[in-house]
């Protein structure tokens, strides 16, 4: 037995015994308990095959002789030798390179994860949820959820109390002011699809253009100018819009303010933002009963 095979041998029995030593300060059952005496078994198999390894490597490096041919390069007079490639490296490359063009023509872009793929299917299916739960809300219930959203989507332009911020968007607590109305009269409209279609400019001037405009921005509450009769063929004899043919010029009902939160409206005030897609049909139910508690 040479010098190497006594140093493996102590250098394994080191390890058994150092291994032994830590279980029994734990007080642990090696001999009655079967798990623990086959957890025991492996430790010592692998403290023999680390001994035997090592000796094994340190072996090789004593008395190792070169073998097969040297490559023509050289490092700084350190040799390399001209060996085949590993065959598992080699199969281990082919299958990465071809695991990632998979993965990057492939994999990644038809499966992806989306993180804004999720928040969407999570939205889609909690309004989903939202509107069957509310599809029969009370007024009660619209009101509350109409002020709400009113406060966070609306406010910032109408005004914490729907007065339209002195002139910058929309006064809630009135239909539409004279100056707009005229705007609308000079101007003409068609943004908002009614089956109607659109306003022609035009349609009255002058002082009777002036008296419908007071006589809208009033409430039509006073006594109708004559001359709104060129406005009744489309907008009805009441201003109420001849069953949503044409915008109801008396209050903010149903088909005004779908259209308008469909479609966004730029006007003489500015510009009302679409929002579309942000508001359900329930919350523009909500909107619509909101906006009309603020009318006087
Ligand atoms: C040919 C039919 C027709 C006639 C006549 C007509 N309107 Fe209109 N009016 C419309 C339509 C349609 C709209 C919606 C336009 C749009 O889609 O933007 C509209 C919109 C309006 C609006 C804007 C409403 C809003 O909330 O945005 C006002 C104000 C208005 N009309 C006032 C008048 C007045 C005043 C007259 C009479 C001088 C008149 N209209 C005559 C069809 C008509
Ligand atoms: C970025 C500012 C802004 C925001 C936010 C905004 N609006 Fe408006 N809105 C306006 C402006 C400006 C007008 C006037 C457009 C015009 O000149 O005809 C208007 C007009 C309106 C009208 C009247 C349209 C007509 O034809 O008479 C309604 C109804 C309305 N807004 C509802 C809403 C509701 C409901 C919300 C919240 C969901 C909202 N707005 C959010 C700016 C805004």
């Amino acid at each position: 037995m040479n010098m190497l095979m006594i140093k493996a041998l102590a250098f394994a029995a080191i390890l058994i015994i150092a291994t032994v030593a830590v279980v029994m300060s734990l007080d642990i059952d090696i001999t009655g308990d079967f798990v623990n005496a086959v957890t025991m078994g492996g430790a010592i198999a692998i403290a023999v095959i680390t001994a035997a390894v090592t000796t094994k490597y340190i072996h090789q490096m004593k008395t190792d002789t070169p073998s097969g041919e040297l490559a023509d390069e050289n490092w700084d007079g350190i040799g390399e030798y001209e060996n085949e490639l590993p065959s598992g490296w080699a199969y281990a490359f082919l299958a990465t390179f071809l695991w990632s063009m998979w993965y990057g023509f492939l994999g990644y872009p038809t499966n992806a994860y989306s993180q804004i793929g999720e928040y969407n299917e999570e939205v889609l299916a909690y309004n989903k949820k939202f509107e069957s739960l509310h599809k029969n809300a009370d007024a009660a219930t619209l009101l509350e959820m109409g002020e709400s959203i009113y406060l966070v989507q609306c406010a910032p332009c109408h005004g914490n109390t729907g007065d339209g911020l002195s002139g910058k968007a929309q006064d809630f607590t009135g239909r539409m002011s004279k100056e707009q109305v005229l705007h609308v009269i000079n101007n003409g409209s068609n943004q908002l699809g009614y089956p109607m279609g659109m306003m022609p400019p035009g349609m009255a001037s002058g002082k009777d253009a002036e008296d419908i405009a007071t006589y809208i921005a009033e409430g039509m509450k006073g006594e109708k100018p004559a001359s709104f009769a060129a406005c009744a063929s489309c907008h009805g004899e009441d201003g109420k819009g001849m069953n949503g043919m044409a915008p109801n010029l008396a209050q903010y009902d149903d088909t005004l303010m779908t259209l308008v939160l469909e479609k966004g409206k730029k006007g003489f005030i500015g510009t009302m933002p679409s929002f579309k897609d942000r508001l359900t049909p329930v919350q523009q139910k909500a909107m619509t009963v909101y906006i009309q508690s603020l009318s006087k």
